[in-house]
Formats: structure tokens, C-alpha cells, sequence
């Protein structure tokens, strides 16, 4: 070294270099890649936080993703080629009543219904064959909740770098679907069976009206004369049993209604005598509350069988000495009828289904008379409200008026 340092102190004065200069250049130039170096290393950390930005953006979309494949509202699950588990997502897990880890390597066979076994490997088979989707509804039988109804929507996936199959399967629970369709099918029937009674309804009707014809000439002969009891109790039944048709007959679907202009004030003013006379019979009372209720399209006779169902029911819940309260009042842009009584009230358990056809909690009801007040109702667009307590009921019938 100090051999190199003697022999460029001899060149530098055989050059005539003053040594003050040289060590200013060197100065100079280490200054300079100094500042290079600066920059560079300014530069690598642009790129380092670029990268890192990148990195988080990527590992965000691989969450993202992750969370998407996680949490989608269908189970999705890739199967190799023996029908085994290989992935699944949270959603196929809890399909599958199972934790993600411990599927993996399950053969799905496993959760196949029993019954539904061969449907699920024809499924698998069809898979093999063919490239398109291939769709299958089925039973699995799941841990802690039974057996649920399924679609099975698979697609065959060749594994890269090798001649097997893989099968990419979407699992979506249609449990409910399947209740909801069932349901549907038995109310269809029950409409088909109700529409064959309404019109087998109205054909008894017509014998019916003969037979009381007859017995009501027979029972007015001398020589029937101690059978008089009988044919007023045949009549009666008669009645009773017509009655019962009637109310069957307005609750069918699509009804015709003449809606005419009309007052719910002028209807319960003509009702009234005939309601007062049956509420004194048990010693009831029933007062009118009229409000000047506004013009309203109605079907008069059907209002009439509303208004006469609502006010049977509150004289029936009623004990001797009780008061029946019919009135009308507007509110904003609605025209309310109201029916009050001082019964007991309606149980909580009546209260939740109340409306539905034949429910009854009277010995000789039939369970139509409010049934066909919600039917008569919804044909004028109106609801029925019913506030209950102990103290009493009140029906409120609210129609819309312009
Ligand atoms: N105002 C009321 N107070 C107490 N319970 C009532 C009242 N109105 C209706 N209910 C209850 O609702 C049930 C159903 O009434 P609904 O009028 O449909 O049939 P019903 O009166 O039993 O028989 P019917 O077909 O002869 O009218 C009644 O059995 C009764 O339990
Ligand atoms: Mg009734």
C-alpha cells in the first residue's frame, strides 16, 4: 500500500499534478456517486412501497375473494375423481353440518340419503361423461338437522397436468322450495275439491228447497198434526243446513259483486229492528254510534251479511244485560264500521287464526260467519281490525273513499 501510494505521488509530479487538485477531484467524484447512490436507493424504496401496495391490494383481493367463495348463499365443493371432497367452501360446510377441515377427503357418498344413493351416482357417472352441467335434486341426511332437499349442479374440470377429472359442484339448499311446492300443489287440490263443493252446493239446493216445500204443505195438515214438532225441527235443519251453503258459497274465489253507490249508515238502519228484537229475546241490548259515514261503492246485500255476521257474534259472546255497539265514523281518507261489544273477548289462540274457514269455538257454530266477513271485505277492498279484551271486542271494518 504504501509502495502504491510512493509510486502515484511520482507520477503525479512527473505529470506536474499538484496533489492539493487530485484530492479535490476524488472529492468531487465521490460526492457525485454519492447523490447516485442517493437516488438510487430513493428509487428501490418507490419501488419497494409500490410493490408493497401491490402486495396489500392483492392480498385484499384474495380476501375479498376468499370471503365471496366463503360466504356465497350456495354451498361450493370440488370432488376429485372417486367422488371425494377436495375443497369446500363455509357455506357447503354447514350444508353439510360439518367443519371445513374434517370434510376434506370425505367421500360426499357419505351424506347421500340412503335411498337417494343410486340418484347421486348416476349423477357422478353423467358428470364423467359429458361436459355440459348435469343437475341433480336429492336427500342428504345431515348431522343434528335431519334430512334436507338439495340441487346438485356439477360440472366436469380436467386437473391441469394430468388425464384425471375433478367435478366443480354448487349445492344449494332447496328445502324450503320444495315445502313451498308442495304446499302449493295441496292448495291447488283444495281449490279443485272446494270449487267441485260450491258447485255441488248449489245443486243440493235445489232438492232442498222441494223437500221443505213438502214438508212445510204436510205440516200443515189436520191428521200431521202431533207430528208438528218434527217437521219444525226438519225445517229447521233444513234452514240451518241451506244457511251453511250459502256462507260456503261466498267465500269461492272470484265471486261477482254489484258494487252500487251506497250508505254504511242507511244498511245498519235498516238492520237495527231486526237486530234490537233478537238482542232483547236474551235480554241484550244494541245501540247505534252513526257518524254520517261517506258514499261508498258497495254491494248492499253483502254488507248487510258483514254487518249482520259481526253483530251475531258480539250478541252471541255477550252475557244478559249486555250492550251492542254499531257504529260508522270517517277517519282521514277512511270510512270505518265498527262493532263493539262487552264480551269476553277472543282467546289468543282463536285470536291468531281468526277468519279461517270452520274454525269455531261455539257447540252449534259452523266457523263461516267470519270467514265470509274477510271474504266480503276483501271483495270491497276494506280490512278487518279486531282489538280484544277482557272487557270486550271490537270488529273495525276500514273501506278506502276517495
Ligand atoms: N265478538 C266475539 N267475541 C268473542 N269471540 C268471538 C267473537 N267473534 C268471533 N269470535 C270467535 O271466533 C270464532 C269464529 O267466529 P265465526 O263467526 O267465524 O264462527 P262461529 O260464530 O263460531 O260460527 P258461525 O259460522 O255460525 O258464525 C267463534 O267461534 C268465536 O270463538
Ligand atoms: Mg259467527
Amino acid at each position: 500500500m504504501a509502495q502504491l501510494k510512493a509510486s502515484a505521488r511520482q507520477g503525479m509530479s512527473r505529470h506536474g499534478i499538484p496533489r492539493r487538485s487530485v484530492k479535490d477531484s476524488y472529492r468531487v467524484e465521490i460526492r457525485h456517486l454519492r447523490d447516485e447512490l442517493d437516488i438510487k436507493q430513493l428509487d428501490i424504496e418507490a419501488k419497494c412501497q409500490a410493490l408493497q401496495e401491490t402486495l396489500e391490494e392483492l392480498e385484499e383481493s384474495r380476501s375479498r375473494y376468499a370471503d365471496l367463495y366463503d360466504f356465497a348463499p350456495v354451498g361450493y365443493m370440488t370432488l376429485d375423481a372417486k367422488g371425494c371432497i377436495k375443497e369446500i367452501n363455509l357455506t357447503g360446510a354447514a350444508l353439510l353440518g360439518r367443519e371445513q377441515p374434517q370434510l376434506i377427503g370425505m367421500p360426499m357418498s357419505a351424506f347421500i340419503l340412503k335411498s337417494d344413493l343410486k340418484r347421486y351416482l348416476d349423477h357422478i357417472h353423467q358428470c364423467r361423461l359429458t361436459s355440459d352441467k348435469v343437475v341433480t335434486e336429492l336427500n342428504l341426511a345431515v348431522k343434528n338437522s335431519g334430512a334436507i332437499t338439495v340441487q346438485l349442479l356439477s360440472v366436469r374440470h380436467k386437473v391441469r397436468g394430468g388425464s384425471d377429472f375433478s367435478f366443480k359442484t354448487v349445492i344449494t339448499d332447496i328445502t324450503e322450495r320444495k315445502y313451498y311446492e308442495k304446499e302449493l300443489a295441496r292448495l291447488d287440490r283444495l281449490n279443485l275439491v272446494g270449487e267441485m263443493a260450491a258447485s255441488i252446493g248449489h245443486e243440493i239446493r235445489n232438492p232442498m228447497t222441494t223437500i221443505r216445500g213438502f214438508l212445510q204443505m204436510v205440516k200443515e195438515r189436520d191428521d200431521t198434526d202431533k207430528y208438528r214438532e218434527y217437521y219444525d225441527l226438519m225445517i229447521e235443519e233444513l234452514d240451518r243446513a241451506n244457511s251453511i251453503i250459502t256462507d260456503y258459497l261466498s267465500l269461492a274465489r272470484g265471486k261477482k259483486i254489484d258494487l252500487k253507490p251506497g250508505f254504511l249508515d242507511s244498511i245498519v238502519k235498516t238492520l237495527y229492528p231486526m237486530l234490537e228484537a233478537n238482542a232483547s229475546l236474551h235480554d241484550k241490548q244494541v245501540r247505534l254510534d252513526l257518524g254520517l259515514s261517506p258514499k261508498l261503492m258497495m254491494d248492499e246485500n253483502e254488507i248487510r251479511q258483514l254487518i249482520m255476521n259481526l253483530a251475531r257474534n258480539g250478541l252471541e259472546s255477550m252475557q244478559s244485560g249486555g250492550l251492542l255497539t254499531i257504529g260508522t265514523l270517517t277517519k282521514e281518507d277512511e270510512a270505518v264500521l265498527f262493532i263493539r261489544d262487552e264480551g269476553p273477548g277472543i282467546d289468543s289462540q282463536v285470536l291468531e287464526k281468526i277468519g279461517t274457514p270452520f274454525l269455531t269455538t261455539k257447540e252449534n257454530g259452523t266457523g263461516l260467519g267470519l270467514a265470509v266477513c274477510y271474504s266480503i271485505a276483501a271483495r270491497h277492498n276494506a280490512r278487518i281490525e279486531v282489538d280484544s279484551s277482557s272487557t270486550g271486542t271490537t270488529f273495525m271494518v276500514r273501506f278506502g273513499c276517495d
